[in-house]
């Protein structure tokens, strides 16, 4: 990996690690869970860095892609388990990671199963090392715990403005025999759940990323899409930052939203949820192999 990209992703990982431990440090029960995404955002800009996506704050059943609404009044209980999952980018080099809040601690075996997980699952991580051994190790010891992994959400390679590219990094045992290579970032992130151990999509979308770009009518979308190819290129935004940056009305952003959904030219990332009742809990790191080096890029 070259120098200046190598810097890139070590300056990604040095912010991520600090908005994750002051995110752990500062939420609070009673906190608005638009208030926490805004602050870890903000701090994430002072630092010099930039969000690799909207900070996702998803609770108890929900697994992943959720993060507030502009008006969203949801606050954070007691017995909530909250996902945090953070992502920072340097000049288009990411630093993804996660970990998970339960302020009242009754559900700390969910949190420990997922978060020791990933602490095996980095044990082993070498380049030549088999894909499917970290899967396999992820799924031997959320199970040890009693629970399921979260069988169809994985890890991912990091590129480039892409949080999720090749290679995938399985949450279970799926005899992948690719091996890791020298020169690859890459993010492991474990779910362990009560449920069944699948995900389905849901709810609407606040979550958005430029898939197909081409030119389009409508003058709200054609603002949005000028905007958000300037500011987030491939990466996911929130309709929220879209909200706060350009000044539409409510009607003209959704107008605008539906017109690039409809040509294909975004993709939206409904929220992920596990069976009502239910409870996930997810860990993640992202890691460069580099000259046989394993640079665990977040603590
Ligand atoms: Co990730």
């Amino acid at each position: 990996m070259e120098t200046e990209e190598l810097k890139a992703y070590l300056k990604a990982g040095k912010i991520a690690t600090q908005a994750k431990k002051n995110a752990a440090k500062s939420i609070k029960p009673g906190m608005k869970l638009l208030e926490i995404a805004e602050k870890i955002e903000k701090e994430i800009l002072e630092n010099e860095g930039k969000p690799a996506f909207p900070v996702n704050l998803s609770l108890n059943h929900n697994a992943a892609h959720y993060t507030p609404s502009f008006n969203d009044m949801t606050e954070l209980q007691e017995n909530d388990v909250l996902k945090v999952d953070i992502g920072v980018h340097v000049e288009g080099f990411i630093a993804d990671c996660a970990f998970t809040l339960n302020p009242s601690n009754s559900h700390s075996k969910l949190l420990e199963a997922s978060e020791k997980a990933l602490q095996n699952a980095l044990s082993l991580v070498k380049p030549g090392l088999e894909i499917g051994k970290i899967g396999e190790e992820i799924e031997k010891t959320i199970k040890s715990f009693g629970f399921q992994p979260v069988y169809n959400l994985s890890g991912h390679g990091l590129q480039e403005f892409e949080a999720h590219a090749f290679p995938t990094i399985p949450n279970h045992a799926n005899k992948d025999s690719k091996t890791l290579e020298d020169g690859t970032a890459f993010a492991i992130e474990p779910f362990a759940t009560d449920g069944e151990g699948k995900v389905r999509e849901g709810g609407v979308a606040e979550i958005f990323s430029i898939e197909h770009p081409a030119s389009c009518r409508g003058q709200a979308a054609r603002k949005i899409l000028e905007f958000a190819e300037k500011e987030y290129k491939t990466l996911p935004f929130a309709e929220r930052w879209i909200h706060n940056s350009l000044k539409l009305s409510e009607f003209e952003r959704k107008i605008g939203l539906r017109e690039l959904m409809q040509k294909g030219i975004l993709h939206s990332y409904p929220v992920l949820h596990e069976m009502q009742g239910k409870l996930v809990s997810q860990a993640e790191t992202s890691i460069v192999l580099n000259n046989a080096e394993v640079l665990i890029l977040v603590e």
